[in-house]
């Protein structure tokens, strides 16, 4: 605790239930002369890219320029796409509506539409040199934290992997958690996402960097989202699950962003760079199978994950109490309906050594309580195949 910490969060969220039409005021701030709504193709089929578009318009009365060209697991040529019309139409603030996918899309776009080169110039961190233009990210999903963090992450497809970029300049200046634009999301995306800040939030508690601070946003957020993933899993429209998992996405998405990660993102991004699959569904499987790796390191810790999850453990010791959180976690997931295996989601073992090793150069890596050589990681990715 006395080792020097740096905190920080975005300057202002918004959450409950029309809290979308609440951000139009304070869009003037930034006074904008055109907007750039980046989203996706299912928001407009869906036709809440449209309802945000007549509100920018009619509300706000702001011009706004529609890139619907987001894919899951968003690409640099998406990237470029985005950059191009951005400039085509003189726009001068980025609003992303969507998920993670959407939310990182726009920060890349933000960040090519000032600066040379290609997006992989900037991998890494604190590489920008210029400010960006606003940055608004609205969610409809809950959640990857990504409204909330100084992160993006691109898909590179030529090299099967998924590249960060860590600025704080990245960070959008609004976020907006509407648990009305969640209500519409498909079970299995509300679990792939749940797990996804469910992770955020036990890897932030277990980082090497954590802080009494970030501790406070993870463990309310494990909380949070044990008692209301299975619900808003098992029903859709219930509005209290939604907006609690809402406020939890964001808890966890402070914690990550000051806390970092750990191994099992740092394995999550080359599965779902190498094999496209999504970001929390990679998260859910490791999940368990990482923690077996690190539970001699953070035992107490993890044993509090469990207590937060499921209330006083029986344990009689903490390696114990760190096995039972275990349990939790596993017994959590399974009510979900979540795969525990990477072999189900056809992941081949001849691709393990590779994946690992591309892994070791993922930055989250870094602040994993136990420290991970290539084939520990390997053996990870083995025993959960
Ligand atoms: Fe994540």
């Amino acid at each position: 605790m006395e080792r020097y910490a740096e905190f920080f969060a975005q300057p202002l969220g918004l959450f409950g239930a029309g809290a979308r039409r609440k951000l139009m005021p304070h869009l003037r701030a930034f006074s904008p002369r055109r907007v750039l709504l980046c989203t996706d193709a299912g928001l407009m089929a869906a036709g809440i890219a449209s309802e945000m578009e007549q509100l920018l318009r009619e509300t706000a009365a702001v011009d706004v320029v529609v890139f619907d060209g987001v894919v899951a697991n968003p690409t640099e040529p998406c990237v470029r796409q985005g950059v191009a019309m951005y400039k085509e139409h003189g726009c001068d603030m980025i609003l992303s509506l969507g998920g993670g996918s959407a939310h990182d899309a726009a920060k890349a776009i933000a960040l090519m539409a000032v600066h040379e080169g290609t997006v992989w110039d900037y991998v890494g961190l604190n590489k920008l040199r210029h400010p960006l233009p606003p940055l608004v990210a609205v969610n409809t999903t809950a959640g990857t934290g990504s409204d909330v963090t100084r992160f993006a992450v691109i898909t590179h497809v030529e090299k099967r992997t998924k590249l960060t970029i860590v600025d704080r300049r990245l960070t959008p200046l609004i976020a907006v958690n509407d648990p009305e634009l969640m209500v519409g999301l498909p079970p299995t995306v509300t679990v792939h996402t749940g797990i996804d800040a469910l992770t955020h939030a036990v890897e932030a508690y277990l980082s090497r960097m954590a802080t009494p601070l970030s501790d406070a946003c993870a463990l309310k957020a494990v909380k949070l989202i044990a008692e209301y993933l299975p619900r808003a899993y098992a029903r859709g429209t219930d509005m209290t699950a939604r907006a609690a998992m809402a406020y939890a996405q964001y808890l966890a998405g402070i914690a990550t962003n000051n806390a970092g990660a750990g191994a099992v993102h740092a394995m999550a991004h080359q599965l779902g760079g190498f094999y496209n699959l999504p970001h929390g569904l990679c998260n859910a499987v490791l999940l368990p199978w990482v923690l077996e790796y690190n539970a001699a390191e953070c035992a107490e810790r993890l044993m509090r994950v469990g207590e937060a999850m499921r209330g006083p453990l029986a344990a009689r010791s903490v390696l114990e109490g760190a096995q039972r959180a275990i349990e939790v976690v596993r017994d959590f997931e399974r009510h979900l309906d979540v795969p525990n295996r990477l072999g189900l989601l056809d992941v081949k073992a001849e691709d393990m050594p590779a994946i690992a090793q591309q892994a070791m150069e993922d930055p989250t890596v870094l602040t994993n309580p136990r420290r991970a050589t290539a084939s520990d990681l390997e053996q990870i990715l083995k025993a959960a195949l």
